[in-house]
């Protein structure tokens, strides 16, 4: 086994040979100097574990020798013990200043050296220790950041494919998931949620009727009141959003805005009905904003085919006041006027009236 490296520096030499000694006896493997420049060099050559130096020594003193060793890069660390018989408190203030670690009043107990000597080592190994552990979790930190990232561009590149198939197959899809996104962020952040589920409801909000790929084209795209089966089919596309999202290792909020977006406070909303706070805060925004926009959007089956925004704004006050959660309902109302500058912004084309879609939103 390497013995660990000891330097010694004392210009009474009997003393610094007999303190050499007693360090082999203690475990280290010592190299003895006779006065502060010989030490320095030494130190510079072997870069030792530890360094033991008297305090007054003709030449270079201990506490010049402490100074210029912490200007080593090498050795800025490494644990010093200074032997003095000055113990006075200017003394040991200023040394600690320049970095001793210990002290040992001559004259020096044998015992009592060896111990403080084992424990400067050990004290080091545990620095060293912790470094490496510190220094090999930041690597780790680093490596599952970058992980992380990459996850992420994964998922916006699957978000992109999933929206696009919704607007391949309906003109003003594209337009109706842009203006969700924003409306859902919009409130969200009236509501005054974080912005950090301001920012994932944004980036998930688009993706609430992703299911409807997987609707039979006679529903999809009937230009008709519902019939009660086909109504039945068209409220899978919650789940069967929630199957796809899950599928692609999409968030937790993602399947939430999914399988829930048509879940009502009172309880009479699809799939399974939920009420209040059972209903994702999350579904609920986009519920909301999802219903204002189908509102004021062409629909064919229903009189009046688009409501102006300020029958909207009745309607949802009025009609289904008890079914979205009112306190959304007053942060949405507040927010109306940047509401409508989305819509307007991001219109459906005016010669393609919006025939697919959600009867509802
Ligand atoms: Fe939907
Ligand atoms: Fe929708």
């Amino acid at each position: 086994m390497i013995r660990p490296l000891v330097i010694i520096a004392d210009d009474d030499q009997p003393l610094a040979d007999s303190l050499g000694l007693l360090a082999e006896r203690a475990g280290f493997h010592p190299l003895v100097a006779y006065d502060g420049l010989a030490a320095l060099q030494l130190a510079r050559e072997q870069r030792p574990r530890v360094l033991v130096t008297d305090l007054h020594m003709p030449g270079l003193s201990g506490e010049r020798l402490v100074a210029e060793i912490r200007k080593i890069a090498s050795l800025e660390r490494i644990p010093v013990m200074v032997l003095t018989s000055d113990d006075s408190r200017p003394t040991r203030i200023r040394l600690l200043r320049q970095g001793a670690d210990e002290f040992v009043i001559k004259p020096v107990d044998p015992e009592e050296f060896q111990i403080r000597l084992g424990l400067l080592l050990r004290q080091d190994e545990d620095a060293t220790t912790l470094a490496v552990l510190t220094s090999q979790r930041i690597l780790a930190l680093r490596k599952l950041e970058k992980n992380v990232q990459s996850l992420e561009r994964l998922a916006v590149g699957i978000i992109d494919a999933l929206e696009t198939a919704d607007t391949l197959q309906d003109p003003n899809a594209g337009n109706h998931i842009r203006r969700v996104g924003l409306l859902a962020a919009r409130l969200a952040q009236a509501r005054g949620c974080q912005p950090a589920f301001v920012d994932q409801i944004s980036r998930y909000a688009g993706l609430h009727d992703v299911g409807k790929v997987g609707l039979p084209d006679d529903v999809k795209w009937t230009r008709n009141v519902f019939t009660p089966e086909q109504r039945e089919v068209m409220t899978s596309h919650a789940d069967m959003g929630a199957r796809l999202l899950r599928s692609a290792s999409m968030p937790e909020i993602a399947l939430n805005i999914a399988l829930f977006h048509h879940e009502r406070i009172d309880g009479s909303g699809y799939p399974l009905g939920l009420g209040g706070d059972l209903v994702p805060q999350e579904a609920r925004i986009v519920g909301l904003v999802d219903t204002w926009d189908a509102l004021t959007s062409e629909r064919p089956w229903r009189t009046p085919t688009r409501y102006a925004f300020c029958e909207a704004r009745s309607v949802m006050q009025s009609d289904i006041l008890e079914s979205l959660d009112p306190t959304l309902l007053g942060c949405f109302l507040e927010i109306e006027g940047d509401a409508r500058a989305i819509k307007c912004a991001y219109s459906d084309r005016p010669s393609e009236p919006a025939v697919s879609g959600p009867h509802g939103p």
